[in-house]
């Protein structure tokens, strides 16, 4: 909807993990080194946790790009925790046939494969995203699975991520086997708030925009709303352009974030005192009718056209707030 308006060729703050806006920052740089190492050497497992929205899958999809036809990928997008037999949903990510078969059978089917593989000269690597849903039950056959090998060779990788839970799991006792083998292993940091700013022009220039279209104050109000977390990072940058569009702005100010993050608080019913704002002057309340009988829309409302008016600095205002959750 804004992107002619803003001479954007594409959405630069869409939720999807497409590789082609990757930014790499100081952490996401060191991950991608991990990886490639953990890809690269004999290492068993590689393990990358971090939080929700901080860029995993994103990171996984640039590096499947990134391998040649000599390493075989087989993903699994979305572990679950009622995984039902972990063997059918490894062959299945190996497109192979994984019907009708006993449980050994599709063992030895696997077993062919990677032997088969490893003549032909070829890497195979197995990866899981949301690995965290996964039960030590599960955990343990793929500990069995790392175990085949060639010539003493191991003739599989596999690469887990994960939410943080999963770095609690490998912690525990029954998994102590399993841990033993993790050769890489990295929690992926959010941004701060310079790499902040970078990821925001950068999104803005891959999309064909001007990556100056957010002031200095508007990625420093987007940096507060997300901690540096690109998921949230793109849902308010996105909403703002949305904002900026409606309102016919030319640039997304602090302003427009503030706007953006009232309405939000607006949503989640949030008054005036959770969010931390500062009392009502006695003029501007006689100007209105009886704050408690407006409901909390009319108080947020208000909230606002007195920040707008009385404050003026936004991000000085986002400062003092108790900023709600995108
Ligand atoms: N380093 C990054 N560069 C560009 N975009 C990123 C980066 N990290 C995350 N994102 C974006 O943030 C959103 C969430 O990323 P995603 O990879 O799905 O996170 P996770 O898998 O950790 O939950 C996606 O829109 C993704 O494109
Ligand atoms: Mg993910």
């Amino acid at each position: 909807m804004y992107e002619a308006y803003y001479g954007l060729s594409e959405r630069p703050f869409s939720l999807l993990p497409d590789p082609s806006f990757l930014y790499l920052s100081k952490s996401h740089d060191t991950a991608l080194t991990l990886l490639e190492y953990g890809l690269m050497s004999q290492a068993g497992f590689t393990v990358i946790t971090g939080e929700i929205g901080s860029g995993k899958t994103t990171l996984s999809r640039h590096i499947l790009n990134k391998l040649g036809d000599n390493v075989k990928v087989g993903l699994i997008t979305n572990a679950q925790k009622s995984f039902g037999e972990l063997l059918q949903w490894v062959l299945l990510a190996f497109g192979l046939d994984y019907k009708n078969k006993t449980k050994v059978e599709l063992y030895q089917a696997f077993n062919d494969f990677l032997i088969e593989e490893y003549r032909k000269n070829h890497r195979t690597v197995l990866m899981i995203d949301e690995a965290q849903n996964l039960s030590v039950e599960t955990m343990e056959e793929l500990r069995m699975l790392s175990n085949i090998n060639a010539d003493k060779h191991q003739v599989l990788q596999m690469v887990l991520l994960g939410q943080p839970e999963l770095r609690t799991m490998l912690r525990q006792p029954e998994l102590e086997q399993f841990a033993q083998r993790i050769s890489v292993d990295f929690h992926l940091k959010c941004l701060d708030e310079e790499e902040t700013k970078a990821y925001i022009k950068h999104r803005l220039a891959i999309a064909g925009g001007d990556p100056g279209l957010f002031d200095d104050e508007a990625c420093e109000a987007a940096f507060m709303l997300s901690n540096g977390t690109p998921r949230i990072i793109n849902r308010v940058c996105d909403l703002a352009l949305v904002y900026g569009f409606a309102e016919e702005k030319q640039q997304i100010t602090a302003e427009i974030m503030l706007e953006v993050t009232m309405d939000k608080a607006e949503i989640e019913d949030l008054a005036a005192s959770d969010l931390g704002l500062p009392e009502f002057s006695k003029e501007t309340e006689e100007q209105t009718p009886n704050k408690n009988q407006g409901g909390v829309g009319e108080v947020v409302a208000h909230v606002q056209k007195e920040l707008q008016s009385h404050l003026g600095h936004a991000i000085e205002t986002l400062r003092k707030m108790k900023l709600p959750r995108f």
